[in-house]
Formats: structure tokens, sequence, C-alpha cells
């Protein structure tokens, strides 16, 4: 995308067609990281082309590892855990997910190594994966909880850990995992609040010692993976865009095939069809370990609904599309347990309200919850100041598709974080979503 231009998207309906979308995010960094370690070959089918994976794969790369981008897959030369102390420092640019697992995953196998990011990754936080690792005896320099972090040789001293999430953190959950893989000894997570288990799910396929029992997942080490084959679903997360799209827009109808499905991902499924969406789910099938199935929806007329912060987990990065449909909905929705959302790539609680606000949504805003009191008409016409927040940006311009008046982004350029293709596929579906210069 040039960056003179940006985007801007008008009011439509009849959205239609049969598509897919790009490879899931989460599930593509974390099949980089684990066939990593493997001993041998793996193959990453329909792997996420993106800012955040391409961060990742490139990091991998200064720690040793070839990875070769073949037509139809990607091939990880996996060296058993065995890394290069990198050169230079390692960027993981805007990817909160490449760095979190990373760290976790080097914490633990003698190299010397800086990780760094952009500036929104740099104001993150990152005690939450720091604290635990350094538990496990990890060597970590950081800069009063933010970027960059220096992962230390700690010359094989690591230990396993019984650990109590208090956030319903999968980056957190995935880094300890990691970190444990080769530490002697059984590593215990207790998680108060189930979050998204691609980590597990993919441990287990790779014949990692993995239980789970209950909200307890117990990791028995060492562990030497053997390669394979991965086929990355398509991202329920991006999915999330169209399915808003669909539902506020007159006469629209698609089908989005081959979407990851797991329960810790779909709690935005859940919450539409209570507020009255239409949808369907067909050909549920498993694929590694995830679920995997077609999406059928159309326009629907949306009610509001009352969200606590249990479910939180489970839409975390849907909250800005639902918000969006709940601004549509009719009623007053609430929502709790936002904290969450306020540490993403941007503040996305205050945002996400500032935006809908100042085009023309009735809401409030406190410490953790949001009230929204939807209504059929919302006027639109503004200029979105983004925040280089690629849910932000694609969330207001799904808005504007249903309000009166366009909506513009300043930026599109960190759509291209998860979804490269957002413009291509909703203007493949005739959603009125365009280039203008800045
Ligand atoms: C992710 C976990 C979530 C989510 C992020 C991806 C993952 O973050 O918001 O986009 O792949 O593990 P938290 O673990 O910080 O909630």
């Amino acid at each position: 995308m040039k960056n003179s231009f940006t985007l801007k998207s008008t009011k439509s309906k009849s959205l239609k067609g049969i598509l897919s979308v790009p490879g899931d995010k989460s599930i593509s960094i974390r099949s980089l990281l684990i066939s990593s370690i493997c001993f041998g070959n793996s193959k990453i089918f329909n792997i996420l082309k993106s800012d955040d994976i391409f961060s990742t794969l490139k990091s991998l790369e200064q720690l040793g590892i070839k990875i070769v981008e073949e037509k139809k897959y990607v091939e990880v030369y996996g060296k058993g855990g065995f890394f290069k102390n990198p050169k230079k420092e390692i960027n993981l640019g805007n990817s909160g997910t490449g760095l979190r697992l990373l760290g976790g995953l080097i914490s633990s196998r003698q190299i010397t190594a800086s990780l760094v990011g952009d500036a929104s990754l740099s104001t993150r936080p990152m005690m939450r994966i720091i604290e635990p690792l350094l538990l496990m005896n990890s060597k970590i320099e950081h800069n009063n909880g933010k970027l960059p972090l220096k992962i230390k040789n700690n010359n094989g001293r690591s230990i396993p850990i019984k650990y109590i999430l208090k956030i319903g953190s999968a980056q957190v959950k995935s880094a300890i995992l990691l970190a444990s893989l080769n530490i002697k000894g059984q590593t215990k997570i207790i998680e108060k609040s189930p979050s998204r288990d691609h980590t597990e799910i993919m441990l287990k396929y790779f014949g990692a010692q993995i239980k789970i029992k209950k909200n307890e997942i117990i990791l028995n080490s060492p562990n030497f993976l053997k390669p394979k084959d991965i086929h990355v679903p398509g991202d329920f997360s991006s999915a999330a865009f169209l399915i808003v799209a669909v539902l506020i827009t007159e006469n629209s109808r698609i089908t989005i095939n081959n979407v990851g499905l797991n329960f810790y991902r779909t709690g935005l499924l859940d919450v539409l069809i209570k507020m009255g969406a239409k949808i369907k789910i067909t050909n549920k099938k498993k694929i590694n370990g995830e679920i995997v199935g077609d999406i059928f929806v159309e326009s629907s007329t949306l009610k509001s609904i009352k969200l606590s912060e249990v479910i939180a987990p489970r839409l975390i990065d849907e909250y800005p599309i639902l918000f969006v449909a709940a601004s549509f909905a009719s009623g007053i929705s609430s929502f709790k347990g936002l904290r969450e959302l306020k540490f993403k790539e941007s503040n996305r609680l205050v945002e996400m309200a500032d935006s809908l606000k100042k085009s023309g949504v009735d809401l409030k805003v406190e410490e953790n919850s949001l009230t929204i009191k939807g209504k059929i008409k919302n006027k639109g016409g503004t200029f979105i100041n983004t925040k280089q927040d690629h849910r932000v940006a694609m969330s207001m311009l799904i808005f504007g598709l249903a309000s009166e008046d366009p909506i513009t982004i300043d930026d599109p350029k960190m759509i291209k974080t998860s979804f490269p293709k957002f413009l291509e596929t909703l203007q493949k579906i005739k959603a009125k979503i365009d280039y203008i210069p800045k």
C-alpha cells in the first residue's frame, strides 16, 4: 500500500460471495516457533503472509534457523532447539505474540539476544512474561517492564515452575510452555480464566508430553519434538470483520470457508447469535488438532447484549468489531471486564470509544466497561485516527459500510500486520471501500 493513499468506506448493500480469509495469525506464529525446535523439517501450508509473521520468521533466521518459502508451503529446517546468538538485535515489529512467545522459547536455550519492537510494541507491558520466566531462572534485563528485553544465557540453570496465571493471557501461558519444553521436570500452569489453547493443541500434535486437566496444564519435559506438516486454518479474527459487515448491511449474505473455530476464539459467534445474527456453521472438521469449518452469515436485525468479564478472553480481539455491531443493534449493550483491551496495539477501549463517539454513537466509557446505545442509523462522516492499530482501522472501515456518511482512516499501513488482503476481500463481495489520496 502506498503511503500517500488511505482508505475510505461508504454505505454499501448486497455484499455477496463465497470466500476465504488468510491463515490464522496466532497459529502461523506458533507453527514457525514450534517447528523451529523439531528435529527435522516441517512444512507449513496456508501460513499467513503478513508483517507479524514476517518479523517472527526473520527473527528465527537471525537465530540460525533456515526457512524456505515454496509456492504452496513454507519449510522450516528445525534444529532440535539449538539456536545461535544473533549478531544484531531482533526486531519483532508490531507483534506482541511474536515477541512474547519467542522471548519464552529462547529464555531457556542458552543464548543471548536483545528483543525490540516498533513504537506500539515498545509501550506494551512485558512484566507479565518476565515475572514467570525469572521464576524459572531465566536471565532477563528490561526497561522497567518494557522493551528492549535482553535475554541472557543462564548456562542451563532453568527450573520448572508451578504458576497461577493471574490474567487470561495466551501469550503469557505460551511463553511459559515454550520455555519449559527443554527444562527437566514438570511445569504446571493453573488458568483462572482460560484463553486460546493453540499452543497446547500444537504441542500435543507435535508429540509433547502435555496434559490438560480442567484448568491445569501439565507439561513433562524435556521434549524432543518430531517434525510434522501443519495446515493453518483461516483466521477467525479476520473473518469477524466480514461477518459484521454482512450483518449490518442490507440484503447481504456470504460464506467464508475453512475458518478456524477454536472455542477460545469464537466467543463473538455465540454473542452475535444471541444478538439475533443469522449465522450457520457447516463442514466442521479437525485439522492438526484445530476445529475448522465454514461460516454462512446474512443480514440480520441485531438487538443489544449485556456481557460480563467471563467471556472476555474468548473475544478479546473481537471487541472492536463487536462494538461496531452493538452500535447498529437496537437497545443498550454493555460490556464489562475490558481491562486487557487497554494493553493491545493501542488502548482499544479508549480509541474505539473515541472513534465511535465522534461518528455519532451514543456511548459511555467507564474504568473497564463500555455501554453503547445502539440505533439503526449512525451518522459517520468522520476521519479516524487509528493510532496505528490494525483492528481499530478495520473496525471503523466496516462501520462506514453502514453509517450514513463515509468513514476515512488516517493510515491503512498497519492492516498489513494481520489481514493484508482486507481491501481486496471486501471489494470482492462488493463492499465500497476504496483508496483515496491523503
Ligand atoms: C494472542 C493472544 C491474545 C491476543 C493476541 C494474540 C496469541 O493476547 O490478543 O492478538 O496468539 O496468543 P493476550 O495473551 O495478551 O491476551
